[in-house]
């Protein structure tokens, strides 16, 4: 453990030698120029409290780190830059003790001291029109959010958030470490946007207290014959993670979507806490959903206190569920949780899947599903295929013409093209690489026709873009950060 506790304290030293964080202040001056536009008061109560729990006396430590310390390294990289200037604005916290916002009328604002975020904002699509703003912090004081459209400020709510008594530390509870998840009271505070126009839009803007404001926009669920794009990532480790969030932040997706395997208690420099400020370019731009991977039962009730805590609800079915659903453009992407109630015909699970297929079928208003799961049963890989899986599975893809299914798990690159779908493993988030290769040889000898459907395979670090076109075609990319360059292209014309 010493080793540990010394190994994360030179890393964060390290930071500051480098003067990762030296240029906090200047930040913060600049984008509080640029971030500041004007804030109304009214309130009004909204949100959706379900999925917090009993209202526990408020932590006493409320000097949670302050997320600058993240967001001014990300600024000082160029692919931060880009991220976030190129794709508009960027969260912003003035100085403190501001007591009015520069809109020009000279609105005055809520001057009690700025409530800290331990984790957000991040947005989560809930319906065809609908989206939710959700964020974590260690208070019940509910803070306003508001949503514009083409400047005209169209919404307003006060977040609603019950305390959550949270005992355990993930990893140990060490100071050294600067975004550690500590244990204590949180509370995930949710807003909701409703009647939102298909395809539009929109942006929001989270006032703090005492002039402190997060901002973020995101694009309302495309209608039918609109294009739109998917960002798919999955298997985000320290460090390298954040390189591959950035390129992916760079190429502007209308949603996101994580393959699992969040972030990883195996490595003791990997928090909750870190992992969702990494995000953050990605967050405050778009919905972002994701599968269940089997680092997310990593001990200790980490499934329950961050994935469904933080997670749940997600999808117009509000699914409590660990599997979820969401339609955009016409297209319905199904989330799978590969790591239980896929090995067997009769689980609810298998039933729901079924079911939302069959719906795709007769729906007008749907094109097809495209499916995603962490566990590949098609690869090469570390991770040999779960071949029960893939009997139950694949049949069903194939009656209903899924063209595409999504996996992580195996580090690497894989596409295959089993019976005209395309099957692709991208585990290339940041984990720690895999060979592809690893079990090519025994698959030649046991199975060669599977060998000869793998149509692509690559190593690199990245993320992979999902294009629909009106018409439905559909275009995947695969990207590696290393050279910001496309490895793979797929055009799946639709069936
Ligand atoms: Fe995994
Ligand atoms: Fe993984």
């Amino acid at each position: 453990m010493s080793l540990l506790r010394s190994h994360r304290r030179n890393n964060l030293k390290i930071r500051l030698q480098t003067g990762q964080y030296a240029s906090r202040r200047l930040m913060r001056c600049r984008l509080f120029l640029r971030c500041f536009v004007g804030l109304s008061m009214t309130s009004k109560t909204d949100g959706d409290a379900k999925n917090n729990q009993s209202n526990i006396e408020q932590a006493a430590d409320m000097s949670v780190a302050t997320p600058w310390t993240r967001r001014a390294f990300l600024a000082q990289s160029a692919l931060g830059a880009a991220a976030l200037g190129l794709w508009g604005v960027g969260g912003c916290t003035p100085p403190m003790g501001s007591e009015q916002v520069g809109d020009g009328g000279g609105k005055e604002v809520d001057t009690r001291p700025p409530i800290a975020l331990t984790k957000g904002p991040y947005l989560q699509l809930m319906g065809l029109n609908e989206v939710r703003l959700r964020f974590e912090t260690q208070s019940e004081d509910g803070l306003e959010v508001t949503l514009h459209q083409a400047a005209k400020e169209v919404a307003k709510q006060m977040s609603q958030g019950k305390l959550q008594k949270i005992e355990a530390a993930f990893p140990a509870d060490d100071p050294s470490l600067e975004r550690r998840d500590r244990p204590g009271d949180y509370a995930v505070h949710e807003v909701r946007f409703a009647s939102l126009k298909a395809g539009e839009h929109y942006e929001w803007r989270l006032s703090r207290r005492g002039g402190a404001v997060e901002e973020g926009s995101f694009r309302a669920p495309a209608a039918k014959g609109q294009p739109f794009r998917v960002g798919w990532i999955s298997d985000t480790m320290y460090p390298q993670h954040e390189k591959s969030v950035q390129l992916l932040a760079g190429k502007k997706p209308d949603i996101v979507w994580h393959g699992g395997d969040i972030q990883y208690q195996t490595n003791f420099l990997d928090t909750w806490e870190g992992v969702f400020q990494v995000f953050e370019p990605l967050l405050r731009k778009a919905p972002m959903h994701f599968c269940v991977g089997n680092h997310e039962y990593e001990g200790l009730d980490e499934f329950e206190i961050f994935y469904t805590r933080l997670l749940g609800g997600h999808g117009d079915q509000g699914a409590a569920n660990d599997y979820h659903a969401f339609t955009y453009g016409g297209v319905r992407f199904l989330a799978l949780n590969s790591e239980e109630g896929v090995d067997k015909d009769d689980t609810p699970q298998m039933k729901w899947l079924k079911d939302e297929l069959m719906k795709v079928e007769q729906s007008p208003d749907l094109m097809y599903a495209v499916v995603g799961f962490h566990r590949p049963y098609y690869t090469f890989g570390r991770s040999k295929p779960p071949l029960g899986m893939r009997a139950l599975l694949h049949p069903l893809f194939k009656q209903y013409k899924v063209p595409l299914v999504m996996s992580g798990h195996n580090h690497s690159y894989e596409r295959f093209d089993i019976d005209g779908i395309a099957y692709v493993v991208d585990g290339c988030g940041g984990a720690i690489g895999y060979n592809p290769d690893e079990y090519l040889e025994e698959f030649k000898a046991n199975a060669p026709d599977e060998v000869a459907a793998r149509r692509a395979v690559d190593r690199g670090f990245g993320c992979s873009l999902l294009d629909f076109d009106p018409k439905g075609t559909l275009t995947l990319t695969h990207h590696e950060f290393e050279g910001n360059k496309e490895v793979d292209r797929l055009v799946i014309p639709k069936a």
